[in-house]
């Protein structure tokens, strides 16, 4: 399972790309409004200068026509553009035109199977199924990526499964365990999975009989 970094933030994504272990960056309008003082387009002309993966940028236009038009000006910007939709039928119409352009995309706000399952058939690059939200809800968000990777091997779909809505640690080994291929994950989260109490432990331990020896 690779990472991706959710966040539209630069300096979270300079200090992440500099550990060496994420591969590219899916931002949402959300993470978008939070950046102040920049226009979308020249924040993923930052993220784009830096990040040589995909970099998801969201639409906002709800009908199809209007979903291509955005589209198609959001990957000019850069050939590492993935043109995120949402999960509805105007959103697979935009896939399906973008798939036979050769743009790359990642339908969000997955929150069952089938919705996958329709994604991956109108030609997604990439599925995002929400794994938090859904726990939010009383449901388990671990066993939609379960479900979604079991039917694309039964059925040797080639879309990536990107889990998404991480919200700790357990999150991102289940989502790995699961077979996703992708977590995206908070900048807050990527710090967590670099800390363990005995390793912090031990590096201390290891530096008090370094400094003891006569
Ligand atoms: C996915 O691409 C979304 O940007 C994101 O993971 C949503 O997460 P949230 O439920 O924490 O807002």
């Amino acid at each position: 399972m690779k990472f991706f970094i959710d966040t539209a933030n630069m300096e979270e994504i300079k200090e992440a790309f500099s550990l060496g272990v994420v591969a590219g960056v899916t931002t949402n309008p959300s993470l978008v409004a939070k950046e102040k003082n920049v226009s979308f387009e020249d924040r993923l002309r930052e993220i784009t200068a830096l990040v040589p993966g995909s970099v998801s940028a969201e639409v906002i236009a709800l009908d199809a026509e209007g979903m291509i038009k955005e589209g198609k000006e959001l990957a000019a910007i850069a050939p590492n553009i993935t043109i995120k939709v949402p999960m509805t039928p105007d959103g697979l119409k935009a896939v399906h035109a973008f798939s036979k352009e050769g743009i790359k995309t990642n339908v969000t706000l997955i929150f069952s199977a089938n919705q996958a399952l329709l994604a991956a058939r109108a030609g997604a690059t990439y599925v995002s199924p929400f794994v938090g939200r859904l726990d939010d809800i009383g449901h388990n968000g671990l066993d939609l990526i379960s479900t979604i990777a079991e039917i694309f091997a039964i059925h040797d779909i080639s879309t990536e499964i990107i889990a998404a809505s991480i919200r700790h640690p357990q999150h991102v080994t289940d989502a790995a365990l699961r077979g996703a291929h992708i977590a995206t994950v908070p900048y807050k989260v990527i710090q967590q999975l670099f800390n363990h109490p005995l390793t912090a432990k031990g590096i201390e331990a290891f530096l008090a009989d370094w400094n003891s020896r006569s």
